[in-house]
């Protein structure tokens, strides 16, 4: 006789929220007047310009928010550790202190880039900020509380500040990670074009001054041909994908530049870097050769 051997697997159904809540958040409504306002405003605030450029990472070509989040992050964690271990009160209060300077820095960034995404991420965003900024409140709370002399009801709001700030970290964690809030949107452009010359099109099918986009493979491309110079770079922006080709072309310090008609990253047509943000990362560019028929063929530019 056979004997059935009941095996016990583990479940780890209970480890997921019974609430799908980031999936709440983003298709939420309530907030939408609120986001629009806020973000409106951030965007009139700032305007184009150096500083908002800064604030976006467009310098260092890498977004600004994310390292400078992590120093308060940080900071808040050792605090937490130092309070628990009975740590000299001292170091607490220098590391907390610490992070909240940090956190001011990190919150301009962090709007800066939440005022340029779309809806659904901002939604999460803005919740994201609204429990970063609770945090910032009671660690705040927490450091007069210390430096009254009341260090054990400042170790109390420091944990409560730290449950914020967890919850904030998990929200971001959802912008980044699944809805691509600051990552390269142009990324796999390097993986879907083979190296080598392709055939595009030929060069008398492109308007003149007029940039339109072009299929190659699963890719599609902007092009513009201006007299028998033609430029190319990938069309889906690296900052979420807008369509460069409905761009409006500039000029940026004496270089041709396209604007991109979502949020407004200007990358140069000469090879694609990023000229003002929110972007960071800059467009994939193709080198371009005419054949003797008249075929326009392409190939990506190094890296
Ligand atoms: S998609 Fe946002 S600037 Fe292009």
């Amino acid at each position: 006789m056979k004997e059935t051997v009941k095996t016990k697997r583990r479940s780890f159904k209970h480890l997921v929220p019974p609430v799908d809540l980031t999936g709440r958040i983003e298709r939420s409504t309530r907030m939408d007047r609120t986001i629009h306002a806020v973000a409106k405003a951030v965007r009139r605030r700032l305007g184009p310009g150096r500083l908002r450029d800064l604030l976006h990472g467009v310098p260092t070509g890498k977004p600004l928010h994310p390292p400078l989040v992590t120093v308060s992050l940080g900071c808040w964690v050792a605090t937490a550790v130092l309070d628990l271990t009975h740590a000299d009160p001292r170091a607490a209060r220098a590391v907390l202190t610490t992070g909240i300077a940090t956190a001011l820095p990190a919150a301009a960034a962090g709007i800066t880039d939440w005022s340029s995404l779309h809806r659904e991420q901002q939604r999460v965003g803005f919740v994201h900020a609204v429990a970063n900024l609770t945090a910032v409140g009671l660690y705040a709370g927490s450091l007069a509380l210390r430096l009254a002399g009341d260090d054990r009801r400042g170790r109390l709001l420091s944990f409560a500040a730290l449950g914020a700030a967890g919850l904030g970290g998990q929200l971001g964690g959802h912008l980044a990670y699944r809805q691509a809030a600051g990552a390269n949107h142009a990324e796999s452009v390097a993986h879907l074009v083979p190296l080598g010359w392709h055939d595009l099109c030929e060069l008398k099918d492109l308007p003149d001054g007029r940039p339109v986009a072009r299929r190659l493979g699963y890719i599609d491309l902007f092009v513009l041909r201006v007299g028998e110079g033609v430029t190319v770079l990938a069309d889906g922006c690296s900052h979420l994908a807008g369509p460069l080709h409905q761009g409006r072309l500039v000029s940026e310090d004496g270089s041709a530049c396209v604007v991109c008609p979502w949020h407004g990253s200007t990358f140069r047509l000469s090879d694609g870097t990023v000229a003002h943000g929110p972007a960071t990362a800059p467009q994939p560019s193709f080198e371009t050769r005419i054949r003797r028929d008249g075929v326009l063929q392409v190939r990506p530019a190094p890296l």
